[in-house]
């Protein structure tokens, strides 16, 4: 039993605590400052560990999602195989409802460890680790049993993101992920439509064709199609799926280059919002659009000065080829409009300049529709996944003007996330949409101490809580 505590509180009365115990943890000093910990033994449960959350006022998702992260790692440590989890406080602002959805789903990840790769050691024995939550303040416990396995639904497809995003570029190819996209469509009802480069190429996706030109791996563009009989809204949800981004001919510096695997993490959270959508059952029909490629220099890579023509018609001058993920999600976005879908929205580890504002903390948000925008954020306070709106105002564009094209790949380092954002805006042809650009938050460079190391499942919580609401 784990029971996570606010500072100098006690347990909940509602919890069934073994003889003896309320006394063992009275005289164990235990203060339940944030990130304190003790693991008391007893009869029944023969263990009970308890978690700080730090003071009760000041107690957030962050903070309780670092309780959680910890107990993961203590559990591990200690080889427990089942553990039965209590929050014995509220948090402010926070309905226990959501703080139940927001435990549980952490809760069902506990034991996340990506170790495809890892040679397993005999002494050390991986063992999966079975999580139950108790119910939290006055939710009763059917209902509790209910969150519970709506918990579930969003960990599955969190844990598909994660696992698609931290695998390696050499493996996850566009091509595998086209394949992954459709094993996870086949196994929850999904239609799923793999392009290859020929059918890209009828379809003169012309900026998803550019940025391939200089890889040896073919293109992708896949189409999933969940459409549940009740559905009254239709919506989009579009991903960048670069499976490698090198910069190509306006190549990255070698340092960090490695974390460019991430660069597909936007295609990643299509896949695992519709794979949570179709267990939920949820009553909205969605369409995901993935566009993807590797992004490489070569003898036949795009160069800066090429002008491109997308699948819309548009001319696009490239002036750096690193700017790619814009160049590809603009075939994906018209394609994406053609649907004529209530809502659109895109998920891209589109710019560098986003992390220099908003760090880890938050993703970057950008919207022609005030009302959309304004859910979304809600939807992100109540998941714990924030999103910060910066404007797309039409003053931006100058930036992207062309004297060759249409407009430019590029509008140079100032206002980098805007000028993506408007470039974006070119291509799409909705009264809703929302781009959320997740370079920041799509995966952590470091363990911290609310998270592993490497792709964290961005995008899919904030926007099955949206999909849910309509
Ligand atoms: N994939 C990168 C953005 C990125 C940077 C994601 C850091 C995660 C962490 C994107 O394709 C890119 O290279 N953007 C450039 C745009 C610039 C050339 C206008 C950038 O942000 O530097
Ligand atoms: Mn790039
Ligand atoms: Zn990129």
């Amino acid at each position: 039993m784990v029971l996570l505590l606010a500072e100098n509180t006690k347990p909940p009365k509602s919890i069934d605590l073994p003889k003896g115990i309320a006394k063992l943890i009275e005289t164990s000093r235990f203060s339940g400052r944030s990130d304190e910990s003790i693991t008391l033994l007893a009869d029944e449960p023969r263990k009970v560990t308890l978690v700080g959350l730090g003071k009760a006022d000041d107690i957030t998702i962050r903070s309780l999602r670092a309780a959680l992260y910890s107990t993961g790692k203590i559990a591990r440590k200690q080889r427990d195989k089942t553990i039965a989890l209590a929050v014995g406080a509220s948090i402010p602002k926070v309905s226990d409802e959501d703080a139940t959805r927001i435990a549980a789903d952490h809760l069902s990840n506990v034991d996340y460890k990506y170790d495809a790769y890892l040679t397993p050691k005999k002494d050390e024995p991986s063992i999966a680790i079975s999580a139950t939550l108790l119910p939290i303040g006055d939710i009763d416990a059917k209902r509790a049993k209910a969150l519970n396995a709506e918990a579930k639904a969003v960990a599955t497809g969190i844990r598909t993101v994660r696992d698609l995003g931290n695998a390696p570029a050499n493996e996850m190819t566009p091509t595998r992920l086209g394949q992954r996209a459709e094993e996870v469509a086949k196994a929850h009802g999904i239609k799923c439509t793999v392009y290859d480069k020929r059918a890209i190429e009828k379809m003169k996706m012309g900026g998803l064709l550019a940025v391939n030109k200089g890889s040896d791996e073919e293109p992708r563009f896949i189409v999933l199609e969940y459409n549940p009989r009740r559905a009254k809204k239709h919506v989009a949800l579009v991903g960048k799926g670069i499976t490698f981004d090198s910069g190509g001919i306006s190549i990255k510096p070698a340092e960090k280059m490695e974390e460019m695997k991430f660069d597909m993490c936007g295609a990643a959270a299509v896949i695992g919002t519709l794979q949570a959508a179709a267990i939920l059952g949820l009553e909205v029909r969605i369409t995901g659009v993935i566009a993807s490629t590797e992004n490489l220099p070569s003898g036949s890579a795009y160069k800066p000065g090429d002008i491109v023509r997308a699948m819309s018609g548009k001319t696009i001058e490239i002036v750096n080829t690193d700017a790619e993920g814009r160049v590809i999600l603009a075939d994906a976005l018209h394609y994406a409009s053609q649907q004529k879908p209530d809502h659109i929205l895109d998920y891209a580890t589109l710019t560098g300049a986003c992390v220099v504002a908003l760090g880890s903390e938050a993703a970057g948000l950008f919207s022609n529709d005030d009302e959309l925008a304004r859910k979304l954020i809600e939807c992100g306070e109540e998941t714990g996944e924030r999103l910060w709106r910066l404007p797309e105002w039409d003053e931006y564009k100058e930036l992207i003007r062309s004297d060759w094209a249409d407009m430019k790949n590029s509008g140079g380092r100032w206002a980098g996330a805007i000028s993506a954002a408007l470039f974006l805006k070119e291509f799409v042809d909705c009264p809703s949409w929302a781009h959320l650009d997740i370079a920041g938050t799509a995966y952590a460079e470091h363990e911290t101490p609310r998270e592993a190391r490497g792709a964290t499942g961005a995008g899919v919580r904030v926007t099955l809580r949206f999909l849910e609401s309509l």
